[in-house]
Protein backbone atom coordinates (compact mmCIF):
# COMPACT_ATOMS: atom_id res chain seq x y z
CA UNK A 1 0.00 0.00 0.00
CA UNK A 2 1.28 3.28 -0.76
CA UNK A 3 1.44 6.19 1.43
CA UNK A 4 0.42 9.64 0.96
CA UNK A 5 3.08 12.49 1.86
CA UNK A 6 1.43 14.52 3.99
CA UNK A 7 1.80 17.90 3.38
CA UNK A 8 0.45 21.25 5.81
CA UNK A 9 0.23 24.74 4.79
CA UNK A 10 -0.86 23.20 1.00
CA UNK A 11 -3.09 26.08 -0.22
CA UNK A 12 -0.05 28.66 0.46
CA UNK A 13 -0.58 31.73 2.58
CA UNK A 14 0.90 35.56 2.84
CA UNK A 15 4.44 34.60 3.33
CA UNK A 16 6.01 32.16 0.46
CA UNK A 17 2.90 29.65 0.21
CA UNK A 18 6.02 26.90 0.19
CA UNK A 19 3.41 24.17 1.61
CA UNK A 20 1.48 24.75 -1.93
CA UNK A 21 4.79 24.57 -4.20
CA UNK A 22 5.70 21.57 -2.30
CA UNK A 23 2.38 20.04 -3.19
CA UNK A 24 2.44 21.16 -6.49
CA UNK A 25 6.43 19.75 -6.65
CA UNK A 26 5.39 16.32 -5.59
CA UNK A 27 2.62 16.02 -7.41
CA UNK A 28 3.97 16.76 -10.65
CA UNK A 29 5.97 13.76 -9.88
CA UNK A 30 3.03 11.72 -9.08
CA UNK A 31 3.96 11.01 -5.89
CA UNK A 32 0.55 10.97 -3.64
CA UNK A 33 -0.32 14.03 -1.65
CA UNK A 34 -2.67 14.41 1.56
CA UNK A 35 -2.80 18.25 1.44
CA UNK A 36 -3.76 20.09 5.02
CA UNK A 37 -5.68 22.84 4.23
CA UNK A 38 -7.11 25.28 6.83
CA UNK A 39 -10.58 26.31 4.91
CA UNK A 40 -11.99 24.34 2.18
CA UNK A 41 -11.86 27.33 -0.55
CA UNK A 42 -10.96 27.58 -4.47
CA UNK A 43 -6.94 26.97 -3.34
CA UNK A 44 -8.59 23.89 -2.31
CA UNK A 45 -10.47 22.89 -5.04
CA UNK A 46 -7.36 23.47 -6.96
CA UNK A 47 -5.29 21.34 -5.21
CA UNK A 48 -7.89 18.70 -5.78
CA UNK A 49 -7.73 18.67 -9.14
CA UNK A 50 -4.37 18.41 -9.68
CA UNK A 51 -4.89 15.20 -7.63
CA UNK A 52 -4.12 15.96 -4.30
CA UNK A 53 -6.45 14.09 -1.50
CA UNK A 54 -7.41 17.63 0.05
CA UNK A 55 -8.48 17.04 4.12
CA UNK A 56 -10.06 20.29 5.96
CA UNK A 57 -7.76 20.50 9.29
CA UNK A 58 -6.62 22.93 12.08
CA UNK A 59 -3.10 22.81 12.71
CA UNK A 60 -4.08 23.25 16.41
CA UNK A 61 -6.13 20.87 17.32
CA UNK A 62 -4.58 17.70 18.01
CA UNK A 63 -7.69 15.33 16.72
CA UNK A 64 -7.24 16.91 12.92
CA UNK A 65 -3.31 16.48 13.07
CA UNK A 66 -3.35 13.19 14.42
CA UNK A 67 -6.55 12.22 11.80
CA UNK A 68 -4.22 13.84 9.12
CA UNK A 69 -1.47 11.25 9.52
CA UNK A 70 -3.03 8.14 9.08
CA UNK A 71 -0.99 6.40 6.75
CA UNK A 72 1.54 8.52 6.36
CA UNK A 73 5.07 7.94 6.47
CA UNK A 74 6.78 11.44 5.35
CA UNK A 75 5.22 15.00 6.12
CA UNK A 76 6.21 18.48 5.15
CA UNK A 77 5.08 20.95 8.52
CA UNK A 78 5.05 25.01 8.26
CA UNK A 79 3.11 27.28 10.11
CA UNK A 80 2.49 31.14 9.34
CA UNK A 81 4.35 34.04 10.98
CA UNK A 82 1.74 34.33 13.49
CA UNK A 83 0.93 33.31 17.44
CA UNK A 84 0.67 29.23 18.33
CA UNK A 85 4.06 28.15 16.37
CA UNK A 86 5.31 26.08 19.34
CA UNK A 87 1.88 24.63 19.88
CA UNK A 88 1.24 23.70 16.44
CA UNK A 89 5.07 22.17 16.47
CA UNK A 90 4.27 20.27 19.39
CA UNK A 91 0.94 18.55 18.54
CA UNK A 92 2.99 17.98 15.06
CA UNK A 93 5.67 15.74 16.80
CA UNK A 94 3.53 13.82 19.01
CA UNK A 95 0.97 12.80 16.50
CA UNK A 96 4.24 12.19 14.54
CA UNK A 97 5.88 9.78 16.77
CA UNK A 98 2.29 8.23 17.47
CA UNK A 99 1.98 7.54 14.06
CA UNK A 100 5.37 6.31 13.34
CA UNK A 101 7.05 8.64 11.22
CA UNK A 102 9.97 8.18 9.56
CA UNK A 103 10.42 11.78 8.03
CA UNK A 104 8.94 15.01 9.21
CA UNK A 105 10.32 18.37 6.90
CA UNK A 106 10.38 21.41 8.93
CA UNK A 107 9.81 24.75 7.19
CA UNK A 108 12.07 26.28 10.25
CA UNK A 109 14.48 29.86 9.93
CA UNK A 110 17.71 30.59 10.00
CA UNK A 111 20.20 30.05 12.96
CA UNK A 112 22.78 31.39 14.35
CA UNK A 113 26.77 31.15 14.65
CA UNK A 114 28.44 27.77 12.91
CA UNK A 115 29.68 26.01 16.30
CA UNK A 116 27.33 27.70 18.97
CA UNK A 117 26.07 25.21 21.94
CA UNK A 118 22.55 24.59 21.92
CA UNK A 119 21.85 26.97 24.37
CA UNK A 120 23.97 30.30 22.83
CA UNK A 121 21.91 29.29 19.76
CA UNK A 122 19.05 30.01 21.59
CA UNK A 123 20.61 33.64 23.15
CA UNK A 124 21.68 34.01 19.61
CA UNK A 125 18.18 34.61 18.39
CA UNK A 126 17.57 37.84 16.97
CA UNK A 127 13.65 37.76 17.15
CA UNK A 128 11.16 35.98 19.48
CA UNK A 129 9.77 34.22 16.22
CA UNK A 130 13.47 33.02 15.13
CA UNK A 131 13.98 31.76 19.02
CA UNK A 132 10.44 29.74 18.78
CA UNK A 133 11.47 27.89 15.73
CA UNK A 134 14.88 27.04 17.20
CA UNK A 135 12.98 25.90 19.94
CA UNK A 136 10.74 23.99 17.45
CA UNK A 137 13.49 22.34 16.03
CA UNK A 138 14.52 20.78 19.04
CA UNK A 139 11.13 19.58 19.87
CA UNK A 140 11.15 17.92 16.90
CA UNK A 141 14.49 16.19 17.40
CA UNK A 142 13.16 15.29 20.84
CA UNK A 143 10.46 13.58 19.15
CA UNK A 144 12.45 11.20 17.04
CA UNK A 145 10.39 11.09 13.73
CA UNK A 146 13.49 12.00 11.55
CA UNK A 147 13.05 15.35 11.56
CA UNK A 148 15.07 17.71 9.16
CA UNK A 149 14.81 21.62 8.97
CA UNK A 150 15.60 23.92 6.56
CA UNK A 151 16.66 26.94 8.11
CA UNK A 152 16.09 30.08 5.64
CA UNK A 153 16.39 33.74 6.15
CA UNK A 154 13.86 36.19 4.52
CA UNK A 155 12.14 35.21 1.19
CA UNK A 156 12.61 37.15 -1.88
CA UNK A 157 8.81 36.91 -1.70
CA UNK A 158 8.63 39.02 1.08
CA UNK A 159 11.39 42.14 -0.20
CA UNK A 160 8.24 41.82 -2.96
CA UNK A 161 5.48 41.92 -0.65
CA UNK A 162 7.50 44.90 1.14
CA UNK A 163 8.29 46.98 -1.58
CA UNK A 164 5.76 45.90 -4.38
CA UNK A 165 3.56 48.66 -3.52
CA UNK A 166 5.60 51.98 -3.12
CA UNK A 167 7.92 50.83 -6.30
CA UNK A 168 4.71 50.42 -8.31
CA UNK A 169 3.76 54.00 -7.21
CA UNK A 170 6.24 55.85 -6.28
CA UNK A 171 9.95 53.80 -7.75
CA UNK A 172 11.05 54.03 -4.30
CA UNK A 173 11.23 51.39 -1.35
CA UNK A 174 11.02 52.67 2.17
CA UNK A 175 12.49 50.28 4.50
CA UNK A 176 14.05 50.85 7.96
CA UNK A 177 17.18 48.82 6.71
CA UNK A 178 19.61 51.60 7.76
CA UNK A 179 22.49 51.90 5.46
CA UNK A 180 22.91 51.23 2.22
CA UNK A 181 25.72 48.70 3.39
CA UNK A 182 23.64 46.17 5.85
CA UNK A 183 23.78 43.08 4.48
CA UNK A 184 20.02 41.30 4.03
CA UNK A 185 20.65 37.65 3.67
CA UNK A 186 17.81 35.95 1.23
CA UNK A 187 16.55 32.75 -0.07
CA UNK A 188 13.35 32.03 -2.40
CA UNK A 189 10.45 30.13 -1.05
CA UNK A 190 10.28 28.19 -4.36
CA UNK A 191 14.06 27.12 -3.50
CA UNK A 192 12.94 25.77 -0.04
CA UNK A 193 10.24 24.46 -1.47
CA UNK A 194 12.33 22.43 -4.05
CA UNK A 195 14.66 21.31 -1.08
CA UNK A 196 11.49 20.16 0.69
CA UNK A 197 10.10 18.06 -1.57
CA UNK A 198 13.31 16.41 -2.86
CA UNK A 199 13.87 15.18 0.82
CA UNK A 200 10.88 13.98 1.03
CA UNK A 201 10.66 11.99 -2.43
CA UNK A 202 13.70 10.52 -2.24
CA UNK A 203 13.73 7.09 -0.88
CA UNK A 204 16.13 7.17 1.75
CA UNK A 205 17.01 9.21 4.79
CA UNK A 206 18.41 12.18 4.45
CA UNK A 207 21.85 12.77 5.19
CA UNK A 208 21.44 15.86 7.22
CA UNK A 209 19.42 16.95 9.98
CA UNK A 210 19.77 20.91 9.61
CA UNK A 211 19.55 22.57 6.04
CA UNK A 212 20.92 25.94 6.09
CA UNK A 213 19.71 27.46 2.89
CA UNK A 214 20.92 31.38 2.18
CA UNK A 215 20.48 32.09 -1.23
CA UNK A 216 22.23 35.92 -1.66
CA UNK A 217 23.68 37.89 0.40
CA UNK A 218 23.22 41.42 -1.01
CA UNK A 219 23.70 44.66 0.52
CA UNK A 220 20.47 47.05 0.17
CA UNK A 221 22.47 48.82 -2.50
CA UNK A 222 23.00 45.97 -4.51
CA UNK A 223 19.37 44.66 -3.97
CA UNK A 224 17.95 47.90 -5.03
CA UNK A 225 20.41 48.06 -8.13
CA UNK A 226 19.13 44.41 -9.41
CA UNK A 227 15.59 45.34 -8.66
CA UNK A 228 16.24 48.26 -10.51
CA UNK A 229 17.76 46.00 -13.64
CA UNK A 230 15.54 43.34 -13.56
CA UNK A 231 12.23 45.93 -13.89
CA UNK A 232 13.85 48.53 -16.25
CA UNK A 233 14.09 51.52 -14.29
CA UNK A 234 16.11 53.03 -11.28
CA UNK A 235 14.79 52.62 -7.84
CA UNK A 236 15.64 54.43 -5.17
CA UNK A 237 16.02 53.66 -1.28
CA UNK A 238 15.03 55.35 1.25
CA UNK A 239 15.80 54.90 4.98
CA UNK A 240 13.30 54.97 7.76
CA UNK A 241 12.70 54.37 11.15
CA UNK A 242 11.30 51.29 12.81
CA UNK A 243 8.36 53.72 13.86
CA UNK A 244 7.66 55.51 10.44
CA UNK A 245 7.63 51.61 8.80
CA UNK A 246 5.83 49.82 12.11
CA UNK A 247 3.24 52.90 10.72
CA UNK A 248 2.76 51.95 7.47
CA UNK A 249 2.90 48.05 7.63
CA UNK A 250 0.57 47.71 10.67
CA UNK A 251 -2.49 47.51 8.41
CA UNK A 252 -0.76 44.75 6.46
CA UNK A 253 1.03 42.22 9.27
CA UNK A 254 -0.23 40.68 12.29
CA UNK A 255 1.30 41.96 15.77
CA UNK A 256 3.51 38.89 15.77
CA UNK A 257 4.74 39.14 12.37
CA UNK A 258 5.35 42.82 12.88
CA UNK A 259 7.64 42.48 16.02
CA UNK A 260 9.84 39.53 14.24
CA UNK A 261 10.69 41.62 11.28
CA UNK A 262 11.21 44.44 13.02
CA UNK A 263 13.23 42.73 15.38
CA UNK A 264 15.10 41.65 12.60
CA UNK A 265 15.68 44.92 10.64
CA UNK A 266 17.42 45.66 13.64
CA UNK A 267 19.48 42.66 14.12
CA UNK A 268 20.74 43.47 10.09
CA UNK A 269 21.04 47.03 10.50
CA UNK A 270 23.75 46.16 13.76
CA UNK A 271 25.49 43.48 11.18
CA UNK A 272 25.22 41.05 14.24
CA UNK A 273 26.26 38.14 12.15
CA UNK A 274 28.05 37.58 9.58
CA UNK A 275 25.77 35.71 6.55
CA UNK A 276 27.21 33.23 3.57
CA UNK A 277 25.28 31.43 0.80
CA UNK A 278 25.02 27.89 1.42
CA UNK A 279 25.27 24.98 -1.48
CA UNK A 280 22.20 23.37 -0.30
CA UNK A 281 19.81 24.19 -2.99
CA UNK A 282 22.38 22.73 -5.38
CA UNK A 283 23.28 19.58 -3.61
CA UNK A 284 20.03 18.77 -2.70
CA UNK A 285 18.01 18.97 -5.98
CA UNK A 286 21.49 19.36 -8.42
CA UNK A 287 20.21 22.47 -9.72
CA UNK A 288 21.63 25.83 -9.24
CA UNK A 289 18.99 28.36 -6.48
CA UNK A 290 17.19 31.03 -8.00
CA UNK A 291 19.30 34.08 -8.32
CA UNK A 292 17.84 37.44 -6.56
CA UNK A 293 17.44 38.90 -9.95
CA UNK A 294 16.01 36.30 -11.83
CA UNK A 295 13.09 36.70 -8.90
CA UNK A 296 12.70 39.85 -9.62
CA UNK A 297 12.37 39.82 -13.38
CA UNK A 298 9.83 36.56 -13.03
CA UNK A 299 7.96 38.89 -10.57
CA UNK A 300 8.14 42.03 -12.62
CA UNK A 301 4.60 42.34 -12.46
CA UNK A 302 4.37 42.89 -8.87
CA UNK A 303 6.34 46.32 -9.44
CA UNK A 304 4.84 47.57 -12.53
CA UNK A 305 2.66 50.80 -12.36
CA UNK A 306 -0.58 49.24 -13.63
CA UNK A 307 -0.50 46.63 -11.27
CA UNK A 308 -2.11 48.50 -8.45
N1 LIG B 1 8.36 34.67 4.83
C1 LIG B 1 9.65 34.59 5.00
O1 LIG B 1 10.40 35.47 4.57
C2 LIG B 1 10.22 33.37 5.72
C3 LIG B 1 11.59 33.17 5.71
C4 LIG B 1 12.11 32.05 6.38
C5 LIG B 1 11.26 31.19 7.05
N2 LIG B 1 9.92 31.44 7.04
C6 LIG B 1 9.03 30.56 7.79
O2 LIG B 1 8.13 29.97 6.89
C7 LIG B 1 6.91 29.71 7.56
C8 LIG B 1 5.78 30.19 6.68
O3 LIG B 1 5.74 29.30 5.61
P1 LIG B 1 4.87 29.53 4.32
O4 LIG B 1 5.56 30.52 3.48
O5 LIG B 1 4.59 28.20 3.75
O6 LIG B 1 3.52 30.18 4.96
P2 LIG B 1 2.26 30.83 4.28
O7 LIG B 1 2.46 31.11 2.82
O8 LIG B 1 1.88 31.97 5.15
O9 LIG B 1 1.16 29.68 4.39
C9 LIG B 1 0.68 29.27 5.64
C10 LIG B 1 -0.41 28.23 5.39
O10 LIG B 1 -0.78 27.67 6.67
C11 LIG B 1 -2.21 27.64 6.74
N3 LIG B 1 -2.60 27.75 8.14
C12 LIG B 1 -2.61 28.86 8.91
N4 LIG B 1 -3.00 28.56 10.17
C13 LIG B 1 -3.28 27.24 10.17
C14 LIG B 1 -3.77 26.34 11.14
N5 LIG B 1 -4.03 26.74 12.40
N6 LIG B 1 -3.97 25.05 10.78
C15 LIG B 1 -3.72 24.63 9.52
N7 LIG B 1 -3.23 25.42 8.56
C16 LIG B 1 -3.03 26.71 8.88
C17 LIG B 1 -2.68 28.83 5.91
O11 LIG B 1 -3.99 28.60 5.48
P3 LIG B 1 -5.06 29.84 5.41
O12 LIG B 1 -4.44 30.85 4.50
O13 LIG B 1 -6.29 29.21 4.83
O14 LIG B 1 -5.21 30.32 6.81
C18 LIG B 1 -1.68 28.78 4.74
O15 LIG B 1 -2.12 27.90 3.74
C19 LIG B 1 6.98 30.41 8.89
O16 LIG B 1 7.23 29.47 9.91
C20 LIG B 1 8.14 31.34 8.73
O17 LIG B 1 8.78 31.62 9.96
C21 LIG B 1 9.38 32.49 6.37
Amino acid sequence: MSHPILVTGAAGGAQGSTGRLVASLLLEQGVPVRALVHKLDSRSDELREKGAEVVEGDLLNPASVQGAMRNVKRAYFTYPVADGLLEAATIFAVAARDASLELVVNNSQFQGVPGDTAFRALQHAPSFRNLQHRLADRIFDWAQVGAVHIQAPPYYENVRALVGRSVAEQNTAFLPWGEDKTVIPLAGAEDVARVAAALLANPGVPSQSAYPLITATPTVKQMIEALGRAIGRPIRYVKITDEQWANAVKERLNPHALDHLTHLWQSFRKGEQRYQATDTVRTVTGRNPQTMEEFFRENAGFFAASSR
